[in-house]
């Protein structure tokens, strides 16, 4: 299952906005240690924050915690070494922040989507999507898949790594999978992308 609203908060608090975010105060020159690496479970509650932070603002699909579970092999995450978030006790180690997320998803021999690109606000423009984007393709790479798909609303960043906007007619029936499922079925705001790898 996929596509699937949050379920809604039991407490009934009002939705995360992007306004919302935790924020994280970078001074001009400081070097950050940037962490990429494959999500684990620990990771799923602030993959979902981050996501459905930005869903909020419709800039991306929401997700939900059975998606994340069921997917989370799927997911890269980036975790900043220099904002320490609680220590565990019993293990004695040490989060860091998560301040980006990505997902591969095979769809079929040949290609594979990438899905739920998130990065924190306060880390735009460090190159960071840019970076996940390039830890996927090489993941992809290594499974022998030919090509990599997105659905996306800021086409630019993606023209910027070589992707090309494909019609909806050119793109192959594998890529409509999801889209029954999807809140923007009957409005659908994003265009697909495509890079041969
Ligand atoms: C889009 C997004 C993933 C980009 O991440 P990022 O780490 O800031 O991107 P990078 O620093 O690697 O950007 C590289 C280049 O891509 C382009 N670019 C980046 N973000 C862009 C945006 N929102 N719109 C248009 N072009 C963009 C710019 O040319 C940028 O170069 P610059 O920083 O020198 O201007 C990030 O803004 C984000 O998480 N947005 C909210 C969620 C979202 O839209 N996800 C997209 C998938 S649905």
């Amino acid at each position: 299952m996929s596509y699937v609203e949050p379920p809604p908060d039991p407490k009934g608090n009002k939705k995360k906005t992007a306004a919302d975010f935790v924020r994280v105060r970078i001074d001009a020159g400081e070097q950050r240690q940037i962490v990429i690496q494959k999500a684990q479970i620990r990771d799923v509650e602030e993959i979902l924050e981050l996501v459905n932070g930005f869903a909020a603002s419709n800039l991306m699909l929401p997700r939900g915690p059975q998606y994340l579970y069921e997917n989370i092999r799927d997911f890269v995450i980036a975790s900043d070494r220099n904002v320490p978030v609680y220590s565990l006790i019993k293990t004695r180690e040490v989060l860091h922040m998560l301040v980006a997320c990505g997902s591969l998803h095979v769809l079929w021999e040949d290609i594979a989507e990438i899905r739920a690109l998130a990065i924190h606000p306060d880390y735009h423009h460090l190159g960071l999507g840019s970076k996940l984007v390039e830890h996927m393709k090489d993941e992809a790479r290594h499974l022998g898949v030919k090509r990599l798909f997105t659905f996306t609303m800021t086409e630019a960043f993606f023209k910027n790594l070589g992707f090309k906007r494909q019609s909806r007619d050119e793109l192959p029936p594998k890529v409509w999978g999801e889209c029954s499922r999807c809140p923007k079925y009957f409005h659908c705001d994003e265009v697909g992308m495509v890079l041969e790898i």
